[in-house]
């Protein structure tokens, strides 16, 4: 059997990775891993444990064993929805911290491969085209500018009916960026052989196109006969 094709978006926090993939999967009738999600996941769990983040053998434990359903859309943990929980800015920030901890990226890393299921699958993180699948046939950089992106988050926040400030969001995401680029495994950084898209003066549709269209163009075959 061939191996499922893999297009890997990769890119800062709220740069749009997260609808990009979910509309271009739709398209495609590909599968999504929402990376992220897992590293909130675990940083949430280890949180609800009292295990302090500074103890990384413990946090890799509760990453190893994460007691976590995918049903309908929604996240549960330990049978309880999180869906809502893990889509916090402080949930965010706390992943970002348990994301810098090498044995918590170890723990998880075949549990994401195991993602890639035929007819192919759609993978949202930062590494994804770097560490977690470096030999994709096809891979996106999606940038934009930070205010650009505290802005897109906000609008994303407000429409949940979570509460925040933009200048404090702004602040946050500045702070995400610099831990996600600067930690020493598995840095932000693009893949050699990405297409980097900067998206700040670009609207979903654009960037959905632009991404089917490099899958397209790397994968001609992909959608015929379906
Ligand atoms: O994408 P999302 O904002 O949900 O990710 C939350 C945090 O998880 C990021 O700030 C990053 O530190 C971490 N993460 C990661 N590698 C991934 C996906 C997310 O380090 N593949």
């Amino acid at each position: 059997m061939t191996e499922p094709p893999v297009l890997t978006i990769d890119g800062p926090s709220g740069s749009g990775k997260g609808t990009v993939a979910a509309r271009v999967a739709e398209k495609l009738g590909w599968h999504v891993l929402d990376s992220g999600a897992l590293y909130r996941l675990t940083a949430l769990a280890a949180r609800r444990a009292g295990v302090d983040f500074a103890d990384h053998a413990a946090v890799a434990e509760i990453a190893r064993k994460l007691p976590v359903r995918f049903e309908g859309g929604k996240v549960f943990l330990d049978g309880e929805d999180v869906s809502l929980a893990i889509r916090t800015e402080t949930a965010g920030n706390d992943a970002s911290k348990v994301a810098a901890i090498p044995e918590v990226r170890a723990a998880l890393l075949d549990w994401q491969r195991g993602y890639a299921r035929q007819p192919g699958l759609v993978a949202d993180g930062r590494d994804m085209g770097t560490k977690v699948f470096p030999d994709a046939p096809v891979k996106i950089f999606l940038d934009a500018s930070a205010e650009e992106r505290a802005r897109r988050r906000y609008k994303q926040l407000k429409e949940k009916g979570i509460d925040v400030n933009l200048a404090g969001l702004i602040a946050e995401i500045e702070e995400r960026d610099r831990r996600d680029r600067n930690r020493s495994v598995a840095p932000l950084v693009p893949a050699d052989d990405a297409l980097i898209i900067d998206s700040t003066a670009m609207n979903v549709d654009e960037v959905v196109d632009l991404v089917l269209r490099a899958v397209r163009k790397a994968l001609p075959d992909v959608g015929k006969g379906q």
